[in-house]
């Protein structure tokens, strides 16, 4: 049954039919920021073969009544194989990066930290319980390279790098955790490689067009490093390739 839930959704459907067996159940995935560029191209991509439940600012307020809420609901079904938290802004209303000291302000910072780390986090708390302890299952953040304080060269953008950082480093503490709770899970953080979309449209002509990738790419490449991660790799930030990507 373990290997026939790998299984595409429709094969699972005929091999069902075929042996008459009623009660298999196929693969459940949890997409956080679910109305974004990168979400909605996951959720295309992996459709077939999950059933997905989505939690947006169009269900959720993230208050942390809301957030239980939306837990305790998606408690009552199977547990899930996949989450994947895609919140993150880089410029809104609020917020556009920061190319100088000067232009820093405490109400900008917060506004970083509040969406970058502090609802991902918050997530993780109310949501990490979904996650299935029988199989292997995966909890994705996607932060990125730019939060990496090892890779960081060219400076600027102070708000979103930092909120991602400190991102990064709730996830590697989180994991830690979690692995006492939940040995099969393995949580990790992610750089989804850089993806035509809202968030990036402002800033694409710094980007060589063989880097700027669609959101489909983006999202098949996320689904391919998921298929080879299991528990023993909790806790590390990887590249849309798979390889590591220093703190
Ligand atoms: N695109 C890139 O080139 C790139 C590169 C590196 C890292 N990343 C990271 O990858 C993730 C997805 O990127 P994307 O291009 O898909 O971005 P996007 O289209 O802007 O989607 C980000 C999602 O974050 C949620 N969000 C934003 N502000 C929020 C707020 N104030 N409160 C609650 N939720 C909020 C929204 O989800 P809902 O509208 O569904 O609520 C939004 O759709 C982000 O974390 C981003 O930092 C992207």
């Amino acid at each position: 049954v373990c290997a026939i839930s790998r299984l595409t959704h429709k094969a699972c459907e005929i091999i069902k039919k075929t042996h008459n067996i009623k009660n298999m159940t196929n693969k459940k995935a949890l997409i956080i920021g679910a109305n974004g560029t990168i979400a909605k191209a996951l959720e295309a991509s992996i459709s077939g073969e999950y059933g997905v439940s989505k939690v947006s600012r169009a269900n959720c307020d993230y208050s942390e009544l809301g957030l239980s809420s939306i837990a305790e609901s998606l408690k009552k079904a199977e547990p899930f194989q996949l989450i994947i938290n895609t919140i993150g802004v880089l410029h809104d209303d609020v917020v556009v990066p920061e190319k100088r000291l000067s232009q820093l302000s405490a109400d900008k910072l917060a506004h970083y930290f509040y969406v970058n780390t502090i609802l991902p986090s918050l997530c993780i708390k109310y949501f990490h319980g979904l996650l299935d302890k029988t199989h292997t299952s995966v909890y994705v953040n996607l932060s990125a390279m730019v939060g990496s304080i090892e890779d960081n060269r060219t400076g600027g953008w102070y708000g979103y790098r930092s909120s991602k950082a400190a991102l990064n480093m709730m996830v590697k503490t989180a994991s830690v955790e979690l692995h006492r709770v939940n040995p099969k899970a393995c949580l990790v953080c992610m750089h989804p490689g850089t993806t035509k979309g809202s968030l990036s449209r402002p800033y694409a002509s710094n980007v060589a067009d063989d880097r700027y990738y669609t959101s489909a790419q983006s999202a098949e490449r996320i689904m391919h490093v998921v298929a080879q991660l299991n528990a023993s790799q909790t806790g590390q930030f990887f590249n849309w390739d798979g390889k590591p990507i220093p703190w």
